[in-house]
């Protein structure tokens, strides 16, 4: 079932230019089953029409405090009741100063009053608005009241302005909302997660790295954060958007990966290393760029430290999961690393089959431990991520009840 299965949310809607995005943002919550109300102030009915977002959420859109026929149909109380969450996007720096102030001049701000349910904001406003310390001040109090601000993001404003202020994503929102509803059933675990590629250096311009685009180990972080847990990431440099919430340390070379991890793996729960670690690194970087002056060229190559391995041989070392991509007798493979790197779990992939793996959307995996063995079928990878993260917290249950008993 969809997280969002019939979840009851009532989008606030005030009067800033990113309302234009808000009918999409109705269409992907109701098509993972939430049931959408739609309020709008007067601001935001200048951007968009009440009558577009009835059409999209399905149901009458509440715009008036004192409409007769509106409250005869879903009164103001009723309808703070009936919230499982209220999500305002855009909100403008003026609801959030008439929340803040708990003013109830309007539908929207009356609702936030009258509701038991968590409210979530959106701001939208130019930056310079955004960090005006009024408005500060007024995010600091709805903050310490539990209120949850998602955002802004950062970016080119609809004035020309570059900076914070931005409305985030419909598809950040949608994954907030997901993330708000999600089961936290990791809640007091710390994961350590390594991702990516790693780079090293042959001259200051150029490096040896991989194919690894650390769309799987995201994908891993952002599943243990939307359940509960603490999420401390090692990247190396990729091109994608670290997850919200989780503690991101970018990194290089092996050699930087290896000391963030040592650093940060004895405070873990659970150690993920998903990162694909180059092996080997240039002998000797030179400090120059080097300049083509012969035909052939050889590099001296010395071995990495093993990571995972290194973190395994911790006294206190968290539960330890790492990844095999093989092109060949995958299970053997897998299993060997397994043992000698002295891990609890390995999640394996077929590299070598199309459409899934390296630089793909897709993955499929199987899971071994000493004992046994669990499929996780070809899907997406956040998919195939929340399945995985799932798994591993079954094994890390059994194995510290035995430690118990
Ligand atoms: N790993 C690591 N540090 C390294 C190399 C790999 O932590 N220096 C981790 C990866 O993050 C992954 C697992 O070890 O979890 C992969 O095992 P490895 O044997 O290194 O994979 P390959 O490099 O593909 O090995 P081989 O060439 O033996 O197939």
């Amino acid at each position: 079932m969809q997280i969002l299965q019939d979840k009851k949310i009532v989008l606030g809607i005030s009067g800033g230019i990113a309302a234009y995005k808000t009918p999409d943002l109705v269409r992907r919550l109701k098509e993972q089953g939430a049931d959408v109300r739609v309020v709008m102030t007067e601001g935001a009915k200048a951007f968009i029409t009440p009558l577009t977002l009835q059409a999209v959420s399905g149901n009458p859109v509440s715009d008036s405090l004192l409409d007769t026929q509106a409250e005869l149909a879903m009164g103001h109380i009723e309808l703070a009741k009936w919230a499982d969450i209220i999500v305002i996007a855009p909100a403008t720096a003026d609801i959030i100063a008439r929340i803040a102030c708990g003013m109830a001049n309007d539908l929207l701000s009356t609702l936030c009053l009258a509701t038991t349910a968590p409210v979530a904001i959106a701001p939208a406003m130019n930056q310079q608005m955004w960090h005006a310390q009024a408005t500060q001040e007024n995010i600091a109090k709805l903050t310490s009241r539990t209120y949850h601000i998602w955002g802004p993001g950062a970016g080119e404003q609809a004035c020309g302005d570059i900076g914070l202020g931005r409305m985030l994503e419909v598809s950040e929102l949608v994954t907030l909302c997901n993330d708000f509803f999600a089961e936290k059933y990791l809640e007091n675990q710390h994961w350590v997660i390594t991702a990516g590629p790693t780079r090293e250096a042959i001259d200051p311009v150029r490096y040896i790295s991989n194919h690894s685009s650390g769309k799987m180990g995201y994908a891993i972080a952002h599943a243990a954060v939307s359940a509960g847990a603490k999420v401390t990431l090692i990247s190396g440099p990729v091109a994608i958007t670290p997850p919200i919430g989780c503690h991101v340390i970018q990194v290089n070379s092996a050699e930087e990966m290896h000391q963030q991890a040592l650093k940060y793996a004895p405070d873990g729960t659970t150690f993920v290393a998903c990162a694909a670690v180059a092996d080997y690194r240039v002998a000797n970087v030179s400090a120059q760029k080097i300049k083509k002056n012969n035909d052939a060229m050889q590099l001296d190559l010395v071995r990495n430290h093993d990571i995972v391995a290194d973190v395994a041989s911790l006294a206190n070392k968290p539960f330890m999961v790492g990844f095999a991509a093989e092109t060949q007798d995958v299970e053997q493979y897998a299993r060997g690393k397994l043992v000698r790197k002295n891990l609890d779990l390995i999640a394996a992939n077929d590299v070598a089959k199309s459409g899934q793996g390296f630089n793909s959307d897709n993955n499929a995996l199987t899971l071994y431990s000493t004992i046994d063995k669990t499929d996780i079928p070809l899907a997406n990878k956040q998919l195939v991520a929340n399945h995985l993260v799932l798994l591993i917290n079954q094994h890390y249950t059994a194995k510290n009840s035995i430690k118990k008993q």
